[in-house]
């Protein structure tokens, strides 16, 4: 097979950067080059020195574009690809109004096939290669989701929803038909190719005891396998739970007790902590996901990035669409940078590039597959265009930094300054959907 090589500027991240005078953490290369052989990356370095060891490669000229490692979602809801956008709920209301009714559709595996191939179409034309997402309660999304991801060589880590109360009919399971299906999905997709299953209770309130109980039993018989779940985003859910697990001293400590906390465990959102939640999370080592578009948009509230960093706590950072607004990484860091302002915190561009790929990927424990340009990485790369819009292409008249282009893509920017993604080394963004927008119905 044919070795190809990418031309363009390369930047990826070796930890997070204080600062553009903290060279040592980041890779910068003016006319670099990324050597892809097999799905993989076997070089990145100076182009001449690449072309040079390589003369047999296909060239793709990427100049002057950016080449970065592909963006990494940290929770998404797959089945919620036509929930977006829907008017005037805060989180509960959200979920019985617009979120529970659209979710039953998925028992229907014709639909979770469509919208599979729409989802994964989404995700690369943003540039995001890797996701973390939410199927609906029926195995039957979470198997549509993980044929279609493998059929593009995608790194696709999901699970099921286990719910089985206070959600409507035809959206619950029970605690033994979660445990079962669970299980059987696990057996048949955790760590095959590049699919990792994630054991998914939805969050407190539409697990029974008995559920979660299960679910912790599940994540004992299979510790490499992750936990994705839902704390503390709304005060009314907090206050709910605090209802339905009276015994409990806490939120989290409804998930602590029932063995699903760990540094596999991604909690969305976690925003209205305690101080024992906080030493909770980082005594186990379980990772809070910060979803800013989506705490704007449902009203949640602010997380606290400093706060958390500052007791050595690691956060990934994730759209969460249907309530997040966008599938854009660069429009999550966005709405984050604004967040943060609000606490007066300052997210610098070279950090929060590094949020999206390597940090987030350091997040899943993947950092040596995914995340960097690194030699033997899976190459999953996105290629970027700070000039891709009118308003960006007059500022960057003005920008004189790497810095400056990666603010401005951070703010600015969104699938239109997505060039190109490569998944496993090839090309993935199509520009439309490929299933054709006549199947969205
Ligand atoms: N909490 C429980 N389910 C959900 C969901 O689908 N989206 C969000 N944002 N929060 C949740
Ligand atoms: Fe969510």
């Amino acid at each position: 097979q044919p070795r190809t090589l990418l031309r363009g500027r390369t930047l990826d991240f070796n930890r997070k950067p204080l600062d553009e005078n903290d060279t040592e953490a980041y890779n910068y290369q003016a006319d670099g080059a990324i050597l892809i052989a097999n799905g993989k990356i076997e070089a990145t370095g100076p182009y001449d020195q690449l072309s040079a060891r390589a003369p047999d490669a296909t060239v793709i000229d990427h100049r002057p574009h950016l080449l970065m490692p592909g963006f990494i979602d940290m929770h998404v809801h797959f089945p919620q690809v036509q929930v977006i956008a829907s008017w005037g709920a805060q989180l509960l209301d959200w979920l019985n109004t617009y979120t529970f009714p659209e979710e039953t559709r998925f028992a229907e595996e014709a639909h979770a096939a469509a919208m599979a191939t729409h989802f994964c179409d989404l995700l690369t034309g943003h540039g995001t290669t890797t996701a973390v997402a939410f199927g609906s309660v029926h195995s039957g999304s979470v198997e549509a989701l993980f044929t279609e991801a493998a059929k593009r060589n995608m790194c696709m880590i999901s699970g099921k929803v286990m719910m089985d109360r206070n959600a409507p009919d035809g959206l619950r399971d029970t605690p033994q038909a979660g445990y079962d299906d669970s299980k059987a999905l696990i057996e048949k997709w955790h760590g095959v190719g590049r699919a990792q299953y994630a054991i998914t209770p939805r969050f407190a309130i539409t697990s029974t005891p008995e559920q979660l109980d299960m679910a912790g039993a599940l994540v004992a018989e299979h510790p490499d396998c992750f936990v994705q779940t839902h704390l503390s985003e709304n005060h009314d859910e907090i206050a709910f739970t605090a209802e339905l697990y009276p015994d409990a001293p806490d939120y989290l400590g409804v998930y602590e007790r029932y063995g699903l906390l760990g540094q596999k465990t991604l909690l969305g959102h976690a925003i209205h902590l305690t101080p024992r939640e906080i030493e909770v999370l980082a005594d186990t080592r379980s990772k809070p996901i910060f979803c800013p578009t989506s705490n704007l948009f449902l009203g949640s509230g602010l997380f606290d990035d400093a706060g958390l960093s500052a007791r050595g706590i690691q956060n990934g950072i994730a759209t969460d669409v249907g309530a997040g607004t966008s599938y854009s990484m660069l429009q999550t860091l966005n709405d984050g940078y604004k967040i943060l302002q609000l606490q007066n915190q300052k997210l610098h561009p070279l950090a929060a590039f590094d949020w999206i790929t390597r940090g987030n990927a350091d997040v899943l424990g993947l950092s040596d597959k995914i995340g960097s340009l690194t030699e033997g990485s899976d190459a999953d790369i996105v290629v970027l265009n700070a000039r891709s819009t009118h308003a960006m292409d007059l500022r960057m008249q003005r920008a004189e930094t790497l810095s400056e282009e990666l603010f401005i893509l951070q703010i600015l920017g969104d699938d239109r300054a997505v060039e190109q993604t490569y998944v496993a080394g090839e090309a993935a963004k199509t520009g439309r959907c490929s299933a054709g927008l006549e199947d969205v119905t």
